[in-house]
């Protein structure tokens, strides 16, 4: 399959039209091979995503089909895609494409890849709020569109604006939305709330918008630990989606006091945390006059989101 011919078994046969072309399952097997060696995380997987997509085949196609040969163009499209995860290029990145709530999100170079993890923040903000109500969803550094999305998939009559200082994100969420037929209900504009005015015009004809649930996965990595991150993530998640100032927490520390103003009487806020930081977010929600309603933790078992609610609430 590839040209560079090593003393690897697997390898000492390749695509080239002037030999026999390996089939499917011994392309997929070498491929594995190669991506092991590299040290990858998830070889096999890999190995099979990538073929899926190279030779356009689903993965029982993959299984039935793995005794025919692999198409010569098909094998140079392939190759050219193992080169680009060789090179520690994300799955997600290469196809341009990730999975999030069951919903597919078309990637950016300005957003940054949604982690499973992050699922925990549309759990909680679902668990939250009753389906039918009608609610104003805010999604602070909205980068793909996922988190909002996510929730206005599950909570038909709400409408959400997602906001980003990136205007690739915000362009990249918009187009999200129209395959999700979500357009009607959602919108994405470019803000940065480390400007003063950032809330100024935010929602047309509103002098002062207020919504039922803030949503945010803000950049938390203290900037001291991104050298030491994985490839993938250095290389190609955007900067200003991980580099959350010397301990993390600078835009928690920009964004709670503003929260109360932002929130109705009944909203709640569903803010995603870095490892270890829980509890001084939960800490900044009260200092800014919030009621702290507690944690949720991803699969992992780490505390992955701080929820707290407006401490004006009106009764009845
Ligand atoms: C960790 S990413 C989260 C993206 C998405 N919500 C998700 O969960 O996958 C943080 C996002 O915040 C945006 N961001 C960073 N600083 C910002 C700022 N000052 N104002 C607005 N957005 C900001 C980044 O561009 C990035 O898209």
């Amino acid at each position: 399959m590839r040209a560079d011919h090593t003393s690897d078994p697997a390898s000492e046969q390749d695509c080239r039209q002037d030999q026999p072309a390996l089939t499917i399952g011994a392309v997929r097997r070498q491929i594995a091979a190669r991506l092991a060696a590299a040290r990858l995380d998830q070889p096999a997987l890999d190995a099979r995503i990538l073929m899926g997509h190279a030779l356009n085949l689903s993965r029982d196609h993959l299984l039935t089909q793995a005794d025919q040969p692999v198409p010569a163009e098909a094998g140079l499209r392939l190759e050219a895609l193992v080169v680009r995860r060789l090179a520690r290029e994300p799955v997600s990145r290469i196809l341009g494409r990730r999975e999030f709530w069951s919903l597919d999100f078309t990637l950016a170079p300005e957003t940054l890849d949604p982690r499973p993890d992050s699922e925990t923040v549309v759990e909680a903000a679902l668990a939250l709020t009753p389906v039918d109500a009608p609610l104003a969803i805010l999604d602070l550094g909205t980068g793909s569109g996922c988190l909002l999305l996510a929730v206005l998939s599950e909570r038909p009559q709400a409408w959400g604006l997602g906001i980003d200082a990136s205007s690739g994100a915000v362009a990249a969420a918009a187009a999200n939305a129209a395959p999700l037929g979500l357009t009607d209900r959602a919108r994405f504009v470019q803000r940065d709330w480390t400007q003063p005015d950032w809330r100024s015009g935010l929602v047309e004809g509103i002098a002062s918008p207020r919504f039922d649930v803030i949503l945010a996965n803000p950049p938390y990595i203290p900037d001291g630990d991104i050298p030491g991150l994985e490839p993938e993530v250095t290389r190609f998640d955007p900067l200003a989606a991980l580099a959350g100032g010397t301990d993390g927490l600078d835009a928690y520390r920009r964004l709670a006091p503003q929260l109360p103003d932002l929130l109705t009487p009944n909203g709640v806020v569903v803010f995603e945390v870095g490892f270890g930081q829980a509890r001084q977010v939960a800490a900044l929600f009260v200092a800014a006059g919030l009621q702290c309603l507690g944690t949720r933790t991803d699969l992992g078992g780490i505390e992955r989101c701080v929820l707290a609610r407006s401490a004006r609430r009106s009764i009845g």
